[in-house]
C-alpha cells in the first residue's frame, strides 16, 4: 500500500491567554509529518505540551499560528462543525480515564460514534458487537462501565474508537490508569491494530518503556521537538539536544 502523508504540521505555535493578562506560549514551531501506517509515541515530561499538541492533531483545538493539514485538509481556519465532522470521519480517540458514559452499558458506549452516520439501529448494533468481539468483550454487552476492570474499560474505549472505522487512533496516556500487566495488553493490542489493519497510531506517554512499543518517538521538551526518530537504545539520547 502506498504511504500517504496524513499529517503535515509546519511551525505550529500555541499560546493560551493568562488570567493576569498576556499569554503563555506552550508550543514553539512544532514541525513534523506523519505517514499512514506509522505507530508514533509523543513523549515528554509533564507540562511539556504533549496534550496541547495532541489536541491540535486531533482537531479538538486549533493552533495560534502555523499550518496544520490533516488528510490534505487545512484545519487551521475551520469552524467547530467542520472540525467535528473531520474528527468523526477520520479519528478514534482513546483517553487515560476511558471517558465512557457511566450510565450506559458497554454496547451503547461502543455504538456512540455511529450515531450521526445515518445507519440503521440494526447495523449499528451489529457493528458494535463485531468491535466488542475484536477486543474480547463479546460477553459483556450489558455490563455498565463500573462493573469492569480498568483494562476492560480501556478495551471498551478502543472498541468505541474502532467502531467509527478510523484511519487514525489518537491515544493520550492510554495506559496511565492501568497496572503494568493490563497496560501491556493494551499496548500489544495497539501494535496488532497497527500491523494487521494498518491503522495509524499516535500515542502520548511520558514513559520510555511504553514509548518503545512505537516505531518512532517524537520527544517534546518545553514545547519544542528535540528528538524525532526511531526508538533509541537509551532514553538519554532523547535528551541530547536539550539546552
Ligand atoms: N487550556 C489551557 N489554558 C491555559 N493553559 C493551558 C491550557 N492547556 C494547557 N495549558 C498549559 O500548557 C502547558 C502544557 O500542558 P499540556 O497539558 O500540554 O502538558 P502535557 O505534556 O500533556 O503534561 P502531562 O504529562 O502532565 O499531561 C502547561 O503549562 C499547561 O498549564
Ligand atoms: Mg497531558
Amino acid at each position: 500500500m502506498m504511504k500517504e502523508n496524513i499529517i503535515f504540521m509546519n511551525k505550529i505555535c500555541k499560546s493560551f491567554p493568562l488570567e493576569i493578562g498576556g499569554v503563555q506560549q506552550v508550543l514553539f514551531d512544532v514541525t513534523f509529518n506523519v505517514l499512514s501506517g506509522e505507530f508514533i509515541a509523543i513523549m515528554g515530561p509533564s507540562g511539556s505540551g504533549k496534550s496541547t499538541c495532541m489536541n491540535i492533531i486531533g482537531a479538538l483545538d486549533t493552533p495560534t499560528s502555523g499550518v496544520y493539514e490533516l488528510y490534505g485538509k487545512n484545519i487551521t481556519n475551520m469552524t467547530n462543525d467542520e472540525l467535528a465532522k473531520i474528527r468523526n470521519e477520520y479519528i478514534g480517540f482513546v483517553f487515560q480515564n476511558f471517558n465512557l458514559l457511566s450510565k450506559r452499558n458497554v454496547l451503547d458506549n461502543v455504538m456512540l460514534p455511529l450515531m450521526y452516520r445515518g445507519i440503521s439501529t440494526e447495523d449499528r448494533i451489529a457493528r458494535a458487537r463485531e468491535m466488542l468481539r475484536r477486543v474480547g468483550l463479546e460477553n459483556f454487552e450489558t455490563y455498565l462501565p463500573t462493573q469492569l476492570s480498568g483494562g476492560m474499560k480501556q478495551r471498551v474505549a478502543i472498541a468505541r474508537a474502532l467502531a467509527g472505522n478510523p484511519k487514525l487512533i489518537l491515544a493520550d496516556e492510554p495506559t496511565g490508569a492501568l497496572d503494568s500487566k493490563m497496560g501491556n495488553e493494551i499496548l500489544k493490542f495497539f501494535k496488532q491494530l497497527n500491523k494487521d489493519m494498518g491503522i495509524t497510531i499516535i500515542m502520548i506517554t511520558h514513559e520510555f518503556e511504553i514509548a518503545k512499543y512505537a516505531h518512532r518517538i517524537v520527544h517534546i521538551y518545553d514545547g519544542r521537538i528535540n528528538y524525532d526518530g526511531p526508538v533509541p537504545q537509551k532514553e538519554s539520547i532523547l535528551m541530547k539536544n536539550v539546552r
